[in-house]
């Protein structure tokens, strides 16, 4: 292996490492010994050792929005499974639709039946695309991105995704290219397969890239249009041409570290690929299902995508995806160009109608738009009394914190002092993730309907964290 290779990997800290975060973490002897063995037989790529301080809390059973884990410690939940559980855990009419359905028939390879019947003929009436449309499913979330950026590359017969830095599209070997992040790619040794993909400025007005300039950074859109308008880059094939399918976003970055970018974002993007004629994908896989308080959030723009993506929630905890696009994108292609075993589960299937039914209702949405406010107003009274809280983005529930040291010259906290706080919270019984650019970020992704109790009693854990954190850093 050359030296430089060496370089560009990153190194793995070992299994002293490891044992070490399992024996010092703060859990309980049951949670310790399963930790123990998940450290001994999981691979240690594992997301969960990257997503905590320590080793991620063994989680027995969930109830509404409580996880408890094998030690029957209590866990206020702000992670939702990463958007998954939506309406929290132990949810009785998904229980029983899982209970009855299993009798009648799990799984039929990925052929229909009429729980999948029912499911596409309601993705394509709720999903907002004018005209006809159609689905093609797949199990995660990556599945549907790849389903969109292959149809869109087949009807067009044009190679290139344009997408922004930072946004998350998924980490298998088709979509780690589609998500603009350096870190990852880290892991996909030799490379990703990039061709054809090229990446823009995402905008956000908190840390536009010249503090100096006016705007929220959309100016960047403009440069890439004039980019775009030019012969000379590679998404050009002509002065009149070009090489590109379609471009691919997610309307908030999420993964990214929940960026709420400018409301004109998405209507600039529908114009530059009207103007273009490029496929307009938007990736709702984590912001769609009622997260903002509308079913999707592109619909906060007023705007109609060709394609969107959809995930996590739709199954109400069990693996499905679809991608509902133009119809003539999906008549396209023939038959058995897209194959996957598990693809369009009948118990998935099942779930998801429960779940669309549940999330496109409007009692449904206005009592997310009452949660997310009950959230924003408990966050902004901590940042009344906290320097260390910047910035809050909030959209319906959707809602991402920026940690500074300073508010006046918005320097960002140190990943340490970020990381402090998320694992400060899991030993006080609250589970959210960290992100950002500069990993000074806080993601806060609670049950639709977190109850305001429960909001108010996680707003207390992070009142007390956060004036521990103030004092060991010197903060404020
Ligand atoms: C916006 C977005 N797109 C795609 C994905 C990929 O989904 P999956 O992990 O199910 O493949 C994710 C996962 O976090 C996501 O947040």
């Amino acid at each position: 292996m050359g030296k430089n290779v060496k370089q560009w990997q990153r190194a793995n800290p070992g299994w002293d490492h490891f044992m070490k975060r399992v024996q010092t973490s703060a859990y309980g002897p049951k949670t310790k010994a399963l930790a123990e063995k998940y450290a001994r037989y999981e691979s240690f790529g594992n997301v969960g050792w990257g997503m905590f301080g320590e080793v991620p809390p063994i989680i027995e059973r969930g109830d509404g929005s409580y996880l408890f884990d094998a030690d029957g410690k209590k866990y206020i939940d702000m992670l939702s499974s990463l958007s998954v559980s939506q309406f929290g855990h132990n949810i009785p009419e998904i229980n029983q639709i899982i209970a009855q359905q299993s009798q009648k028939l799990i799984h039929h390879f990925d052929f229909p039946h009429p729980e999948r019947v029912k499911l596409s003929e309601k993705l394509c009436r709720l999903s907002g695309i004018g005209g006809d449309s159609k689905v093609a499913f797949g199990v995660t979330g990556s599945d549907a991105i790849e389903l969109a950026v292959r149809a869109a590359r087949y009807f067009t017969g044009k190679p290139y995704i344009l997408t922004p830095y930072g946004d998350y599209h998924g980490f298998t070997y088709g979509t780690a290219a589609l998500s603009g992040k350096g870190g990852l790619r880290q892991y996909f040794y030799p490379v990703t397969p990039t061709a054809a993909v090229e990446y823009f400025y995402f905008p956000h007005e908190y840390r536009k890239p010249d503090d100096e300039f006016p705007g929220f950074g959309m100016e960047t859109l403009k440069t890439f249009e004039r980019l775009l308008e030019g012969g000379e880059n590679v998404m050009s094939s002509g002065v009149d041409g070009n090489n590109v399918a379609a471009v691919l976003v997610e309307p908030f970055q999420s993964s990214a570290g929940y960026y709420v970018p400018p409301r004109e974002y998405l209507g600039e993007i529908r114009r530059i690929c009207n103007k273009f004629g490029f496929i307009m994908i938007v990736d709702e896989i984590q912001t769609g299902l009622g997260r903002s308080g509308k079913l999707w959030a592109y619909e906060h723009s007023g705007i109609e995508p060709d394609i969107i993506c959809i995930s996590k929630a739709l199954g109400g905890g069990l693996p499905i995806s679809a991608a509902v696009g133009r119809a003539e994108y999906f008549s396209a292609w023939g038959p058995a160009s897209h194959i996957n075993t598990q693809a369009g589960n009948v118990l998935a299937c099942a779930t998801a109608n429960y779940i669309l039914d549940k999330v496109s209702s409007r009692q449904c949405l206005e009592k997310v738009n009452q949660t997310g406010a009950h959230l924003l107003a408990g966050l902004k009274a901590l940042q009344d009394r906290h320097p260390i809280i910047g910035w809050i983005d909030n959209v319906g529930v959707y809602t991402g914190i920026e940690l500074v040291k300073n508010r006046q010259t918005k320097e960002p906290v140190p990943a340490e002092v970020a990381a402090f706080v998320r694992d400060e919270a899991v030993r006080q019984g609250l589970i959210f993730e960290r992100g950002g650019y500069y990993a000074s970020r806080i993601s806060l992704i609670p049950a639709l309907h977190m109850p305001i109790e429960v909001i108010d009693e996680a707003m207390a854990i992070f009142d007390r964290v956060f004036t521990v954190t103030e004092d060991k850093y010197n903060i404020g």
